[in-house]
C-alpha cells in the first residue's frame, strides 16, 4: 500500500494543466519535434504553449517523477500490489545493474551459445513458437518487423487456444526438423500448456523417441518447465522482476536470435537501452517519453479523448497495434489509485489501429468525420528497405496527408466556395457542403525512425514503455499489474472443469448456465 498519494483531480497541478492545455496552441503554430535515442517524435500537431510546458513540469513534480523514475531504473518496487521491480531496462542494458549484472549476462550468454550451436549443427529448419501475450507478442513483432523479407528458419507462433491455431502452426513441418519453443514467464498458462502438449505428441506421433529433446523453455519458473519434462541445460529463464508484457528483452527474445540471428537481438536491446539512458537524463522539455505521455495526458483528460489510434505507414509492423495494446492497456487499464481509492479522472484510453494506408480504407473516415475523434500516432520510416522509391514517397505522402487533413480541417464555408461553381442550387450546395466538412483540430504525433534497424525498434518500444510508466505515475495507478486478466483465467479454468464433466455447474447468471449446459450435454 502507497500513502500519502494525493487524489489527481483535486490537485492544484492537474487542474492547472487541464486549464493550460485549453488554453493552448491545437493549430501546430510552432514545429515542435523531439530527438530521442535516434527517433523524431513531432509533437507538433499536438497542444503545445509554454504555459502548458511549465504546467506538465509542475504537474510531474507534484507526483514526484524524478523520485520515481529513479526507483523504476534502479529496480526498487515499482509494481506495489506484488511487491517487486519492474526491471525491464536492466534485462537490455550494456552492462547490467551489479545487483542482477551476473544473471542478465549469464542468461544473455546462454541464449546466444544456443543460437551458434543450433546454426551449427543445422539440425532445425523450422521453429513452433508457443507462447501468449507478453510471451508471444515481443517476439512475434520483432521477427515479423526485421524478417520481412525472409528468415533464417521458417518461424511459426502459436498462441492461441483454438485449436486451429496449433493445427495450421503444425502443418507441414517436418517433426524432426522442427524445434520447439516454449515460452511463458508463469509456466502456468493454460493456451500455452496445451499447445505445447499438443506439438510434443505430434513430436512423439512421428516416432521420435525423445521428443523433449528437441523442446526449449523459456520461463521464470524453470522448476514448472522441469516438472513437465524440459531438461534445465534446455531451459532460459528469466525473473519476476520482468513483466510479462516487458519480456521481450529476457530471454523471451530467444526466437528473434533464431530468426535473425543474435546480432538482430542485441541490436533491439541496444536501442531501447538508448532509450533508457535519454529517459533518465534528456531535460524534461527534450524528453521523448515524457513528452508523448503528457501529450496523451491532455488528450485524454482535456480534451476527452477515448481512444488512441496507432498508425504504423509500414507494412512490416504489423504487430505493433496488438504489442502496444497490450502494453497499454493491460497497463493503464486500471480504475483504482496507488492506494486502492476509485481514481478520480479517465485512466489508459482504447488503443486500436493498423498500418496505413490500409487503416485509411477502414476507420479514417471515423477519425476524419466521426464526432469523437481520436488522437493519432504516425509511425514512419525516413528511409524504406525496399527498391520502389515512388512507393515509399508515396507512403510519406499518404502519411502526412492524413494528419494534415486531421488538423487543418476544411470549413463549410470553403466547401460552399469550391461548390458554388458546380451546384446551381445554393441550399444543395449548402446541404453538400455539410457532408464534405471536416472538423480538423484533431491532434497527432509523429515518429519518425531513421530506418526498421532493431535499434529503431528497440528505441521505439522503450519510448513506449516509458510513456505508459509517466502516465501511470500521473494517474497514480499501478502500470505493472493485471488482476483484470487473471478473473477471467480463473472463471474459464472452472467452466473448463464444468464442460469436461470434472465439477457440477453452478453459480453462473442465467445465459451462462444456458450455454454450459448446451456445451456440457454434448460431452465436451
Ligand atoms: O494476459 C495476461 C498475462 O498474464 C500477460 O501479462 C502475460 O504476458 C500473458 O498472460 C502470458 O503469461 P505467461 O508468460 O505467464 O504464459
Amino acid at each position: 500500500m502507497q500513502e500519502g498519494l494525493a487524489p489527481l483531480a483535486g490537485t492544484a497541478e492537474w487542474r492547472a494543466f487541464v486549464e493550460a492545455a485549453h488554453r493552448a496552441d491545437r493549430r501546430a503554430g510552432t514545429l515542435r519535434v523531439v530527438e530521442a535515442a535516434g527517433l523524431s517524435v513531432d509533437l507538433s500537431t499536438q497542444a503545445q504553449s509554454d504555459e502548458l510546458s511549465a504546467a506538465g513540469a509542475s504537474l510531474l513534480a507534484a507526483r514526484d517523477f524524478e523520485a520515481a523514475r529513479a526507483r523504476l531504473l534502479e529496480g526498487g518496487i515499482a509494481n506495489c500490489t506484488e511487491n517487486r521491480a519492474a526491471w525491464h531496462t536492466a534485462l537490455r542494458a550494456e552492462e547490467p545493474p551489479g545487483r542482477v549484472a551476473g544473471r542478465v549476462l549469464a542468461e544473455r550468454d546462454r541464449v546466444r551459445a544456443f543460437v551458434r550451436h543450433v546454426d551449427a549443427e543445422g539440425r532445425y529448419d523450422s521453429v513452433v513458437h508457443i507462447g501468449i501475450g507478453g510471451s508471444d507478442w515481443g517476439p512475434k513483432l520483432v521477427v515479423a518487423a526485421l524478417g520481412y523479407a525472409g528468415t533464417r528458419r521458417q518461424m511459426r507462433f502459436v498462441s492461441n487456444i483454438d485449436g486451429h491455431a496449433i493445427e495450421a502452426g503444425l502443418i507441414g513441418l517436418d517433426p524432426r526438423r522442427t524445434l520447439v519453443v516454449v515460452s511463458s514467464k508463469s509456466f502456468n498458462t493454460t493456451e500455452t500448456l496445451h499447445n505445447a502438449d499438443c506439438a510434443l505428441r505430434w513430436l512423439r506421433e512421428a516416432g521420435i523417441a525423445d521428443p523433449w529433446e528437441q523442446v526449449v523453455a523459456v520461463t521464470a519458473n524453470p522448476d514448472a518447465a522441469r516438472d513437465m519434462g524440459v531438461a534445465p541445460e534446455r531451459t532460459f529463464t528469466f525473473w519476476d522482476w520482468a513483466g510479462g508484457r516487458y519480456s521481450v528483452w529476457s530471454a523471451i527474445g530467444l526466437p528473434i536470435a533464431l530468426a535473425l540471428g543474435a546480432e538482430a537481438l542485441d541490436g533491439l536491446l541496444q536501442g531501447a537501452a538508448a532509450m533508457d539512458v535519454h529517459f533518465a537524463t534528456a531535460p524534461l522539455a527534450a524528453n521523448g517519453p515524457v513528452q508523448l505521455a503528457l501529450a496523451g495526458l491532455a488528450n485524454r483528460n482535456a480534451f476527452g479523448y477515448a481512444s488512441l489510434n496507432i498508425a504504423p505507414y509500414d507494412a512490416r509492423l504489423v504487430h505493433l497495434v496488438p504489442y502496444l495494446q497490450q502494453l497499454e492497456m493491460e497497463s493503464l487499464g486500471k480504475s483504482v489509485d496507488l492506494e486502492g481509492r476509485p481514481v478520480t479522472v479517465p485512466t489508459g484510453p482504447v488503443v486500436w489501429g493498423m498500418p496505413g494506408t490500409d487503416g485509411q480504407h477502414t476507420f479514417f473516415q471515423w477519425l476524419h468525420q466521426g464526432p469523437e475523434g481520436a488522437p493519432v500516432d504516425f509511425i514512419i520510416c525516413r528511409e524504406a528497405d525496399h527498391p520502389y522509391p515512388e512507393h515509399h514517397r508515396l507512403l510519406v505522402a499518404n502519411c502526412l496527408a492524413q494528419r494534415e487533413a486531421l488538423l487543418r480541417g476544411k470549413s463549410a464555408s470553403v466547401l460552399e466556395a469550391e461548390l458554388a461553381p458546380k451546384e446551381s442550387d445554393p441550399a444543395r450546395a449548402a446541404w453538400l457542403a455539410r457532408h464534405k466538412m471536416h472538423p480538423g483540430g484533431r491532434p497527432s504525433t509523429l515518429i519518425v525512425l531513421p530506418r526498421l534497424s532493431a535499434h529503431a525498434l528497440g528505441a521505439l518500444l522503450a519510448l513506449y514503455e516509458h510513456k505508459v510508466f509517466v502516465q501511470g505515475l500521473v494517474w497514480g495507478i499501478n502500470p505493472y499489474d493485471q488482476w483484470g486478466v487473471e478473473y477471467g483465467k480463473v472463471l474459464a479454468t472452472g467452466i473448463a472443469r464444468e464442460l469436461a464433466g470434472k465439477a457440477p455447474a453452478g453459480g453462473h447468471d442465467a445465459s451462462t448456465a444456458y450455454w454450459v449446459a448446451q456445451w456440457g450435454n454434448g460431452g465436451m
